[in-house]
């Protein structure tokens, strides 16, 4: 049964896309257009934001900066490791320029009254949005994280200082093939209607 096949719901086009997001990091060029990123900005500055701190930060890495990035990657994980080889570099260095665009989602960090987990759960809200929005347009994405991704040299390399961090890397472009399909869970298995205190 695929999902608009599912029984019981009549749904618009927005909750389609929700439900039928996957993740791909096999992309190729087109990336989005200006016009097409500025709606999926729009979408990430929908996340809900406590405080109105406007929290996020969207960093688009394309064209030749990747391999600028790319410099700034190796350096940090041959900092952080120094026994890399050069195979590891060339592969480090594949696994960005692989992708024909990125976006470093992050938050701009306000100590204060609002809770720094608020402001990075709402970067994260609007890393999810952006990768609906990047679904909804007719393109494909993938959430990466990882060591370079929380390397305090690579968050500064794009503008996130301490207390400013990363929350992800999104990859960007269109699917170059379709991913097997993922099974997905039920989700009556992490649903449960609460009663009184568990004990
Ligand atoms: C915060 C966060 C970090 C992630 N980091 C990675 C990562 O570094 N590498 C990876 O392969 N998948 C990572 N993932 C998982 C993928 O983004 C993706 O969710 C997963 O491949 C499942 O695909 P789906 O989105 O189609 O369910 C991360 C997900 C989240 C939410």
């Amino acid at each position: 049964m695929t999902v608009s096949e599912a029984p019981g719901a009549s749904r618009d086009a927005a909750l389609d896309t929700l439900l039928t997001r996957t993740s791909n990091n096999m992309l190729i060029e087109p990336v989005p257009s200006e016009q097409d990123l500025e709606v999926i900005f729009r979408a990430g500055t929908r996340a809900p934001d406590h405080g109105r701190l406007r929290p996020w930060r969207f960093v688009v890495i394309k064209g030749d900066a990747r391999q600028e990035f790319v410099k700034v990657v190796q350096a940090a994980a041959k900092a952080r490791n120094p026994a890399m080889t050069e195979k590891d570099m060339t592969m480090l260095a594949a696994k960005f320029l692989n992708q024909p665009m990125i976006i470093a989602v992050g938050t701009k960090m306000t100590i204060g009254k609002i809770p720094e987990i608020e402001q990075v759960l709402s970067a994260g809200a609007a890393a999810m949005n952006i990768l609906n929005a990047i679904h909804g347009l007719g393109y494909a994405g993938k959430w990466v994280t990882g060591d370079n991704c929380y390397d305090p040299t690579v968050n500064a390399a794009l503008g996130f200082k301490a207390p400013d961090k990363m929350v992800g890397l999104i990859y960007v472009g269109t699917e170059k093939m379709k991913l097997p399909a993922m099974e997905r869970p039920n989700p009556a298995d992490f649903v449960s209607e609460w009663t009184g205190p568990v004990a």
